[in-house]
């Protein structure tokens, strides 16, 4: 599937937030929306393209190195239509937006700051992430490989997890607010999960039924590494995966009558309709450097990755320019598509996939428990099965299961909301109103 040219709604200027767009996956996103943007989107529409980072620092060298994409983009286009290029540039404002995901106050903050400024969100992307790993163990990573490299580069079992890491305190020595202990925060799940949660309820209201929330998930979301008594994976040995396990349970289920109560709470009242929708996607595997490993690693992990690909794995993008396809498809897919498709098909996971030449696309992911989202049994056309060795086909029961999983995720986040909210406190919107936090 492709972004194809089309005439969109009629408005000018299309905002778009993404988390974590200093480097890998949330960069390349950056990119992609800039490239594919320009050149499937009426003239008359520009794109205001919002970056977060961590620190002014890093949000420099992000605007920098998006401007030189741009201006590369440019380049090319006035090579085959000459002076395009001013027409082009003037459709794209690049602005850093400054958020640590592990502090609440500073998301709080990010959103205080766009709540003020009242600016409409036509999509967010919610790609910032930890794998929150110390290591490798190496013999399990040779034993791994060797058995198959497919599987052991799709849903590596070799990383060493953390267990049990915690976020930093939230609010000591800010003049706390609150008159309740503070519970622990998860560090992997806060980050990838709960931080954004926080985000999307905070910045519900800039937010209308066109808008999309498209979190980033992992193919390797494995079941087996999430508990439904532990939904912050403070015991887990594969915290990371435990959190995209979480991702993949509470969009797939957003839309369900089980998670009702808490989605409507969690939109502040508002019902299915004018709401906005969740659209969960995954890059494949990718380079980046997530797994924080020496370059000499790297470069071992690239000539296997493009291995496994060879081997004909189906998610091996390895550029993250190609694994953004996903991500960027859900932001600038014709307003209908989306909602057509899964209202047909079912709800979906929709994964950066690619052939053996290395052609991105983006393709239906098969989970475990769900299937692909419709009917048991039907596989809708150019949809990718889970290649893990062993899987087993989603049933009656193992739906019926995962929805019920899908509800108590729900459940259990709002619950952990409100309770944060009265500690951190409402969000107060400078024109001296203040949004319902
Ligand atoms: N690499 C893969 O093969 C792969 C596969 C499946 C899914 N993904 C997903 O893709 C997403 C991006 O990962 P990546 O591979 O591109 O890794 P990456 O290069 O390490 O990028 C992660 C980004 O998230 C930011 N970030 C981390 N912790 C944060 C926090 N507490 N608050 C705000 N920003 C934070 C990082 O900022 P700093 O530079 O400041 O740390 C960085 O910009 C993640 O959600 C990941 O799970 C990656």
């Amino acid at each position: 599937m492709e972004v194809q040219p089309h005439q969109a709604e009629d408005k000018t200027t299309v905002t778009v937030l993404v988390t974590g767009a200093n480097s890998g996956l949330g960069f390349s996103i950056c990119c992609r929306l800039i490239d594919e943007f320009l050149f499937t989107r009426p003239q008359s529409q520009s794109l205001h393209l919002l970056f977060s980072t961590r620190d002014t620092k890093k949000g420099d060298s992000t605007l920098r190195r998006l401007n030189a994409h741009l201006q590369k983009t440019l380049k090319e286009a006035n090579a085959s239509t000459p002076g395009i290029s001013l027409l082009l540039e003037a459709r794209i404002k690049l602005e850093n937006v400054l958020v640590d995901l592990t502090r609440l106050l500073s998301v709080k903050a990010l959103a205080k700051q766009l709540l003020t400024r009242g600016q409409h969100l036509d999509a967010v992307v919610w790609n910032a992430g930890i794998a929150g790993w110390m290591g490798i163990d190496y013999l399990a990573a040779a034993r791994e490989v060797l058995t198959s490299v497919v599987q052991a580069t799709t849903y590596p079992h070799f990383m060493i997890c953390d267990v049990g890491a915690l976020a930093k305190p939230q609010l000591s020595g800010h003049g706390s607010v609150h008159t309740f202990p503070e519970p622990a925060l998860g560090k992997v799940f806060t980050a990838n999960v709960f931080g954004h949660y926080m985000l999307t309820h905070w910045l519900a209201p800039l937010m209308d039924a066109g808008s999309r929330v498209v979190w980033v998930s992992s193919p390797s979301a494995l079941p087996e590494a999430f508990e439904v008594e532990d939904l912050q994976g403070l015991g887990a040995k594969m915290a990371y995966e435990s959190s995209k396990r979480v991702t993949d349970l509470m969009v797939l289920t957003s839309e369900g009558e089980a998670s009702r109560e808490s989605t409507r709470t969690f939109w502040g009242g508002r019902e299915e309709g004018p709401r906005p929708r969740m659209y969960v996607t995954h890059p494949g595997v990718i380079t980046t450097s997530i797994a924080d490993i020496s370059w000499i690693l790297t470069l071992g992990m690239i000539a296997i990755t493009y291995l496994a690909r060879w081997l004909g794995s189906p998610w091996h993008c390895v550029s993250a320019y190609k694994g953004a396809v996903s991500a960027t498809y859900a932001v600038l897919a014709p307003p209908d598509q989306l909602p057509e498709l899964e209202e047909r098909e079912g709800k979906g996971k929709w994964g950066s996939a690619c052939d053996v030449f290395g052609h991105e696309r983006v393709a239906r992911t098969e989970i475990e428990g769900w299937g692909y989202g419709g009917e048991l049994g039907a596989r809708p056309s150019g949809s990718v099965p889970y290649s893990r060795t062993g899987h087993k086909e989603a049933t009656r029961e193992s739906r019926e299961e995962f929805e019920e999983t899908g509800r108590k995720v729900w459940r259990e986040m709002e619950e952990m909301r409100v309770e944060w909210e009265k500690r951190l406190g409402k969000v107060e919107v400078d024109s001296a109103s203040s949004v319902d936090a």
